[in-house]
């Protein structure tokens, strides 16, 4: 099974970026974990991050024959972006978004996913476990 992890904007920041909010663990201890989780479930896990639109809807597009599952954590992106959200339809590959935070009980803004709307899943509030959760519902699901 190849599991594709895509991260939107600011996620590389992690650990420098609103502790309180995302968590003290670094952008490169989210990496170190999803290799930890490919060994440990004997699965392909890549990822790819970018702050830049287009660049995600590309990664999604180019999942497609490669991946059997995707993880997405559109970041920003989630709250206004029709154009991942058209990229994962167009690709119809299984999805599960995840927020870090717990942006159910966050600003008003934070409260529509246009990306959700193309998952089998969505995880949110759990930290950096999220990810592990995500990749473990792919398995047991697809
Ligand atoms: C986030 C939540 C989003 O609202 C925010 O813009 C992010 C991160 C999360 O992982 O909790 O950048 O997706």
């Amino acid at each position: 099974m190849k599991i594709l992890v895509i991260n939107g904007p600011n996620i590389n920041m992690l650990g420098v970026r609103e502790p309180d909010i995302y968590g003290k663990n670094s952008f490169s201890d989210l990496l170190s974990l999803l290799r930890k989780i490919a060994e440990d479930e004997n699965i392909t896990v890549d990822q790819f991050q970018s702050n830049h639109e287009g660049a995600l809807v590309d990664a999604i597009q180019g999942a497609l024959g490669t991946y059997d599952g995707i993880v997405i954590n559109p970041a920003a992106y989630t709250h206004t972006s029709i154009a991942i959200l058209d990229a994962l339809k167009a690709v119809g590959i299984p999805t599960v978004e995840v927020h870090i935070s717990d942006v159910d009980n966050r600003e008003d803004f934070r409260q529509i996913s246009y990306a959700g709307m193309a998952c089998i899943k969505t995880i949110k509030g759990q930290g950096l476990d999220g990810y592990r959760q995500a990749i473990r519902f792919l398995i047991d699901t697809i």
